[in-house]
């Protein structure tokens, strides 16, 4: 596992997520989208993931209520598959509770079977199916669990 620091990203961070996620998504967020989030222009919260200063990855969040939406996880490609997004998905579900939630929701590509691989070793499980979600005509999958997460190596939970 690489340990990485985990904190709020700021209006500092812009270029550094908008790297990650052009590394990681097609079509990606429109970087004027993250630089309005980072001013704090919107409900969406920023996690950064940091190894000697630098992001390799985030986490955004979204309170809705006693649900906590986890609008976008992603690491970039180069340190993926040494714990970095777990200990995201772990500090966003401890920050979820923190601020009142009592589950947490996501939407994932049917194809992304890497990340729903995550999402269940943390408890979420499928909720339903979201036909044509995304804009190249692909469905989503829902997934939820309820807070706080189970972390992995943890039993489950009734
Ligand atoms: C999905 C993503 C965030 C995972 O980040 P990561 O830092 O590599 O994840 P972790 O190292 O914490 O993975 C923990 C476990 O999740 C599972 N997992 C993660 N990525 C996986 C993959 N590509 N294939 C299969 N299992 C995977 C594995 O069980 C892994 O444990 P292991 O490495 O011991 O096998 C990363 O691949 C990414 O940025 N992808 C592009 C963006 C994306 O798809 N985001 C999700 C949008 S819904």
């Amino acid at each position: 596992m690489l340990p990485v620091e985990i904190d709020f990203c700021s209006p500092a961070d812009v270029d550094a997520v908008w790297a990650v996620e052009e590394a990681s998504f097609w079509p990606p967020w429109p970087r004027a989208v993250i630089e309005r989030d980072l001013a704090g222009e919107s409900d969406y919260l920023y996690l950064c993931a940091r190894a000697g200063g630098r992001a390799l990855g985030f986490a955004v969040l979204q309170k809705r209520g006693l649900w906590a939406e986890l609008a976008n996880i992603a690491v970039l490609p180069l340190y993926r598959k040494r714990g970095v997004a777990s200990q995201l998905l772990a500090a966003a579900g401890e920050i979820a509770s923190e601020i009142g939630c009592r589950a947490m929701s996501l939407r994932v590509r049917v194809s992304n079977t890497g990340a729903a691989a995550l999402y269940r070793l943390f408890g979420f499980s499928p909720a339903g199916r979201e036909r044509e979600y995304y804009a190249d005509g692909e469905d989503a999958f829902i997934m939820e669990a309820r807070l706080p997460l189970r972390l992995p190596g943890e039993g489950e939970q009734s």
